[in-house]
């Protein structure tokens, strides 16, 4: 079974839990599209619900699928946010920026009564560090970050794409950092935050109230 029909799966089962009147965070990703897919069809069905965009790339699907979209400050509340993730581990802590939108992710997530993660059963680790791990810095100190990033024992590699560094939607850019296993998860992200010129880093770490992981056709939540 491919990873793309585990994604759909477990996309389904969140967007399940959607009642009419919610405010959703719509999560970014090619999981976090097919829940924003399946949304949509909610919506075209004549459910009421509006939804907090986490990049301007799903801000974009969900105007296609004829979603409402409202700006996060306009919102008292956000009921339910829906996104993927690049590794989870078994205390549903998770990486999370590979697509570059974790700064946004991570304000909507926190804003969120309820964040319930998507993947496919690839993603599930016993301990994470294996996927480089994102950490979104201010262009101004991007050298001086990525000297005290290395100096806690990684390798950070600037993200690029074909026009030069890779841009995330708040104006930074994007440090992928392999610290291989992550075996103190709650030190380094403090370590990470105390980094003058970090904006965010991708680890999430309680977070995450449920996890549902697409297994060959089905999906099931992390107990
Ligand atoms: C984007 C993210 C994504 O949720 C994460 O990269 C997973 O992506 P995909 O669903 O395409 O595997 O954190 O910033």
């Amino acid at each position: 079974m491919g990873a793309d029909k585990e994604k759909r799966v477990a996309a389904a089962r969140a967007v399940g839990l959607i009642e009419a009147g919610m405010t959703i965070g719509l999560g970014t990703g090619s999981t976090a599209a097919h829940a924003i897919r399946l949304i949509g069809a909610r919506v075209r069905e004549g459910m009421a619900l509006r939804g907090v965009p986490t990049s301007e790339q799903s801000a974009a699907l969900a105007r296609a699928e004829g979603i409402p979209l409202v700006d996060l400050n306009e919102v008292e509340r956000v009921h339910l946010a829906i996104d993927g993730a690049d590794e989870v581990d078994g205390g549903k802590r998770c990486i999370k920026g590979g697509g570059g939108a974790l700064l946004r992710e991570k304000i909507v997530a926190c804003a969120a009564d309820r964040l319930v993660v998507i993947v496919d059963s690839g993603k599930t680790v016993e301990c994470l560090g294996a996927f480089p791990l994102p950490v979104e810095a201010i262009p101004f100190a991007r050298e001086q970050v990525r000297r005290r990033i290395e100096a806690l024992g990684a390798s950070a590699a600037l993200r690029t794409d074909s026009a030069g560094p890779f841009i995330t939607d708040e104006g930074n850019h994007i440090l992928d950092c392999r610290f291989g296993r992550i075996d103190d998860v709650s030190g380094l992200a403090a370590q990470l935050s105390a980094i003058p010129g970090i904006v965010e880093h991708g680890l999430f770490i309680g977070m995450a109230d449920d996890v549902i992981v697409g297994r060959g056709g089905t999906a099931c939540f992390m107990e």
